[in-house]
């Protein structure tokens, strides 16, 4: 227990005013006292205040409320106080650039959430709001603090308030670093990235206690819902780190990308263009056979500054590649249909997580780079039941409404709905390009072939030779991009090797657009 309402000295004047000041300083740094960092750091985790060290830059760091204690009394609490009530809260630099930051405690009282505790973060989700720059949660808690009840709900929802506020107005990112169960859950949720780390993370509604009474499945909590589970099955998190370290690390890699608020823009790193800029790899990156994969990061990569790529949902609905990136300096949003996974289809999953990430680069000014390689979406019962329509008109809706300048380079096949979705000129792009080797039409040419000329393949002699016939005759027609060029649907058809110097110039081109849409209290995006 500690002792911090009761000095344990006085000396007369500012010498023991300035002692005490001192002391309590210190009593502060302990959390919840050597015993209990030991624990921490036996379970391979950082404390509150490392954390924070390892994130903000060395002698930036200023501590608000550091002498705040809760009021709680009962269950004897009220003999039980630490300074800061389990949570380390301030404002400092990320790479010379302002941030807000809270770092639970696992120290006092397992980083749990009291009425106090909560007051803190919302303080400086208050400020960060006010003077427009990032929030960065470090969380790891036991959820609520039993012992307060309904004032420790309170103090989630108050957060949780908080967050929907500051969704578009200021960068939020949510690092879990410890346990986030039950309703705790919903802060990060609303945040606009999770990271979670491997191993000494997890977050679900209810464990795996209640999962088994319940539904009698026999789950760990790892498997429920540690940084695998929540990265690869249900998308929850963006990132998975190998460890605390890595995490802080992903997350001023991502702030990079990121403008301080809504009325900014990211940072511009000064970029000189180089003599060549051409990617002649790129030229042969679509192979021969419409059919056969190749994986659309090489594109990204032959597009965008070097080793600038960062992936966001890396093992989440691999079908559709999302991150940001930068082109001739400037930060950008990235989108791609996978051909090598699932030809690139779209799903209910890579619907949902692309129509995310182009709202959150809309929200912070980001540009949008759209690559398009798409033979439709999903069919079949497992989706339709589970919401194709709807997770579909999520993706469009999200494109509809992105004011940023938004660019769309088709690789090869822009089929059906999918063509319009995926940032078509008709849907709002600035600028579309197509490589030749694009194919833009409603369905692949035997598809097409095969109903349009029914009658005709039946009753021919060869039906084989026949729907051959009638496939070269509908792919000579259509899989190409000049039916679409001649319409001013695609702006240009440009050679691949010369992508990256287009984009260089379209984005700076576009880089003062201003655009809006109809005056709404807010749009009704299909969720
Ligand atoms: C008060 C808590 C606490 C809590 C942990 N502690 N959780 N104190 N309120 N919610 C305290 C413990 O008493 C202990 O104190 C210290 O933190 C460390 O806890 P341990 O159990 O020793 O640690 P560990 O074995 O690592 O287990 C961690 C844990 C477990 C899995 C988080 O403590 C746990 O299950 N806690 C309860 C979780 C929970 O049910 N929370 C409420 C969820 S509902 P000492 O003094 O021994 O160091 C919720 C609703 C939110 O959060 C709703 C929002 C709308």
């Amino acid at each position: 227990m500690n002792q911090s309402n009761k000095p344990n000295y006085t000396l007369p004047g500012i010498e023991g005013k300035l002692r005490l000041l001192n002391e309590k300083n210190n009593e502060a740094l302990l959390g919840g006292g050597e015993k209990r960092i030991e624990a921490q750091h036996k379970k391979g985790k950082l404390t509150a205040r490392e954390r924070v060290d390892l994130l903000i830059d060395e002698g930036t760091f200023q501590e608000i409320d550091k002498f705040v204690m809760h009021r709680a009394k009962d269950f004897g609490l009220d003999k039980e106080h630490y300074l800061g009530d389990g949570v380390i809260t301030g404002y400092g630099e990320v790479n010379g650039r302002l941030v807000y930051v809270f770092s639970q405690d696992f120290t006092v009282f397992g980083g749990s959430l009291s009425e106090t505790h909560a007051e803190k973060i919302c303080k400086i989700m208050d400020m960060a709001m006010k003077n427009g720059a990032p929030v960065i949660g470090l969380n790891d808690s036991g959820g609520a603090r039993i012992q307060e009840g309904v004032n420790s709900l309170g103090g989630y929802a108050d957060i949780f308030y908080r967050n929907t506020l500051a969704s578009g107005v200021v960068p939020q990112i949510s690092a879990i670093m410890g346990p986030c169960a039950g309703g705790a859950v919903y802060s990060p949720a609303i945040t606009d990235f999770i990271l979670m780390v491997e191993n000494t993370s997890y977050m679900f509604v209810t464990g795996p206690n209640v999962v088994k009474t319940v539904t009698q499945e026999n789950v760990s909590a790892e498997e429920l819902g540690g940084a695998s589970a929540h990265s690869t099955k249900s998308g929850v998190t963006h990132f998975a780190c190998a460890n605390e370290l890595a995490c802080i690390q992903h997350i001023k890699k991502l702030l990079s990308y990121m403008p301080q608020n809504c009325e900014e823009i990211a940072p511009v790193y000064a970029y000189e263009l180089a003599e060549d800029e051409s990617r002649k790899e790129l030229d042969s990156l679509i192979p021969e056979n419409p059919n056969h994969p190749y994986d659309i990061r090489d594109a990204v990569k032959g597009i965008v500054d070097e080793d600038s790529f960062l992936e966001v949902h890396e093992n989440f609905a691999d079908n559709i590649v999302v991150g940001f990136a930068r082109i001739g300096g400037r930060s950008i949003g990235v989108v791609g249909n996978q051909p090598q996974s699932m030809a690139g289809v779209l799903d209910n999953d890579a619907s949902v997580k692309a129509a995310r990430f182009v709202r959150t680069c809309d929200s912070f000014n980001v540009p949008l780079l759209v690559l398009v390689d798409v033979p439709g979406f999903l069919p079949g019962t497992d989706q339709e039941w589970n919401g194709i329509i709807s997770n579909g008109a999520k993706l469009l809706y999200a494109f509809s409404e992105a004011t940023v300048p938004r660019i769309t380079v088709i690789t090869r096949k822009a089929y059906g709905g999918a063509y319009d979705v995926m940032n078509s000129k008709h849907i709002g792009a600035d600028l579309n390009f197509a490589w030749p080797t694009a194919e833009i039409a409603v369905m692949g040419a035997k598809g097409a072939a095969e109903i349009i000329f029914k009658k005709e393949i039946a009753e021919a002699k060869d039906p084989e030779a026949k729907l051959q016939e009638k496939v070269d005759e509908y792919t000579a027609k259509f899989a190409n991009p000049y039916r679409a060029a001649h319409r001013g649907f695609i702006d240009e058809v440009i050679i691949p090797s010369e992508t990256r110097i287009k984009l260089i110039k379209a984005f700076k081109m576009l880089e003062n657009k201003v655009d809006k849409i109809p005056r709404k209290k807010h749009g009704n995006i299909p969720l």
